[in-house]
């Protein structure tokens, strides 16, 4: 870590939602906005975030959440399957390239530049194993034939999903987006930015040739 490098700390806001697609999904998408743009530490010098994008896939996932919510309402009632299933779906789409790409480089990045980041970045890998699996037990149990126990077994889960992201979300926007925006270098965080265009162009494809497909 450079003399230069502050503390770390801080909170980021969400952007206004949008549609299905996700930003990391979107290919070629790399691009600055208010909120993405930092202030480096030791100077003035601005760097477009590349964090930017991520905080936007963060912001549509947490809009869609309480729509996944009410297909599940719980007490006795039916639960919504349809639009259960394209939202399970949507989510499914967006591990596929962001959780990737967190893996691949961005955690990375922060390990090796801020050893010190180390020990927070091990439970948010697990949580990826987590959602990743809890979402694969949800669309499992939903290829099973209906019945109340297995309506009840599907609202507990998404209940626990929803949990879980929300708190995934908000801990990695403060310990990983926020940390890494006040200790990389400006050149540190151009070189992640460079590095992710072409993996998520890459992925985005891979799930896109997958959904033709129809193997997701
Ligand atoms: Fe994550
Ligand atoms: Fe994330």
């Amino acid at each position: 870590m450079s003399a230069g490098r502050a503390s770390a700390g801080g909170a980021g806001a969400w952007p206004e939602n949008a549609g299905d697609m996700t930003a990391v999904m979107g290919p070629n998408r790399i691009q600055g906005d208010a909120l993405g743009v930092m202030r480096a530490p030791a100077n003035t010098l601005r760097v477009a975030s590349p964090y930017a994008r991520f905080r936007r896939d963060h912001s549509r996932v947490l809009a869609r959440l309480d729509s996944l919510l009410a297909c599940v309402p719980g007490r006795g009632r039916a639960i919504d399957e349809p639009p259960l299933r394209r939202h399970l779906a949507t989510i499914g789409r967006q591990f596929s390239t962001h959780l990737a790409a967190e893996e691949a480089l961005i955690y990375p990045v922060l390990a090796r530049s801020f050893p010190e980041a180390a020990p927070t970045l091990a439970p948010l890998h697990e949580e990826h194993d987590e959602l990743r699996a809890m979402l694969a037990s949800l669309i499992q149990r939903l290829a099973t034939p209906r019945s109340r126990e297995r309506d009840v077994q599907v609202g507990v889960e998404v209940r626990d999903l929803v949990d879980l992201l929300r708190v995934h979300i908000r801990k990695e926007e403060s310990v990983v987006f926020d940390v890494s925006e006040r200790v990389l270098e400006p050149r540190e965080l151009r070189g992640l930015a460079r590095r992710l265009d072409p993996f998520i162009a890459a992925r985005h494809r891979r799930v896109v040739t997958r959904r033709r497909k129809g193997t997701s």
